[in-house]
């Protein structure tokens, strides 16, 4: 069956989770993976990014530990600690260190909001050593051929300390992440709910009109997610109004007076 596998079956054969490509970040994941590369994905919330992930590691045939990364994540929440089981001390490795063991994906989302030592530890695994030194046990772990690194952040919150410094980001691949495309994202919506070609249309065409007001009343453009929970509940009989008001307006704005506005802009768009 040699050059017969089908790429959008998984090599168990399970089919990967649905992600609609923007462009050749399929290929690139996929060259970036081959030549072990790490590789950093930037772009908002909600555009696709963990499910591009998804999709790839299953395409690829890879297991994926994702970590999502918050303020309080720690260097020890990546590589594992002494805990006690029994009366014992066993050491348990986190999931950085059981992907760089198994040769698996590790993908840390959001990774501009996990603590400082979080970086330095991801330094000799992103260079060409690919080496992760675990000081509590005293081990140097070489990754496992097929080992990768993906990470992604946000760089459009208005948050300087929040972001990657220099020495960091100089060792990814980088790809930029954006909305997709109107035809595109009808489909991806279609699909995702179930929902008409119309409907999905209409709830397309709003959410590029809430996005031209980004940098001016929003500080955010809606993300394609949400425009999926808008679609999913109409499709599940919620009336269209309520649907947008709780999927596309409120999450976006505390703001009363910037609502008043957008639900002109819903009417008008609506009808
Ligand atoms: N290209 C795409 N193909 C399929 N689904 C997509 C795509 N882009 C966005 N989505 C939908 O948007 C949702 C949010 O995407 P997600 O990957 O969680 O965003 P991010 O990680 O960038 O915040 C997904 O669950 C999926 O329903
Ligand atoms: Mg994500």
């Amino acid at each position: 069956m040699h050059g017969t596998f089908d790429k959008n079956i998984r090599k168990d054969g399970a089919s990967a989770p649905f992600y609609l490509p923007q462009a050749d970040e399929c290929d690139l994941f996929e060259a970036a993976h081959d030549n072990n590369l790490p590789l950093l994905l930037k772009g908002p919330t909600g555009c696709g990014k963990t499910r591009f992930v998804s999709h790839m590691a299953a395409k690829l045939g890879k297991k994926l530990y994702t970590v999502a990364c918050h303020d309080d994540l720690s260097a020890a929440d990546l590589i594992g600690r002494y805990l006690l089981k029994g009366g014992e001390t066993v050491w348990v490795d986190g999931p950085l260190t059981r992907a760089v063991r198994e040769g698996a994906i590790c993908y840390l989302d959001e990774v501009v909001e996990a603590r400082k030592d979080v970086t330095v530890v991801l330094h000799p695994l992103t260079d060409d050593r690919r080496i992760l030194p675990i000081d509590r046990t005293g081990e140097e772990l070489e990754a496992a051929p097929g080992f990768m690194l993906v990470a992604s952040y946000n760089p459009g919150y208005q948050n300087i300390l929040k972001t990657l410094k220099p020495s960091t980001r100089q060792r990814f691949l980088a790809m930029e992440f954006n909305f997709p495309a109107f035809d595109e994202e009808v489909q991806i919506v279609m699909q995702e709910s179930g929902i008409g070609k119309d409907r999905a249309a209409l709830l397309v065409r709003l959410a590029g009109k809430l996005r031209a007001l980004k940098g001016q009343d929003l500080e955010e453009g809606i993300s394609t997610r949400l425009i999926v929970y808008a679609a999913t509940m109409i499709e599940k009989g919620m009336p269209v109004e309520r649907a947008v008001q709780s999927a596309m307006i409120e999450p976006l704005t505390d703001d009363e007076d910037v609502k008043l506005g957008l639900n002109d802009l819903v009417a008008a768009v609506i009808g």
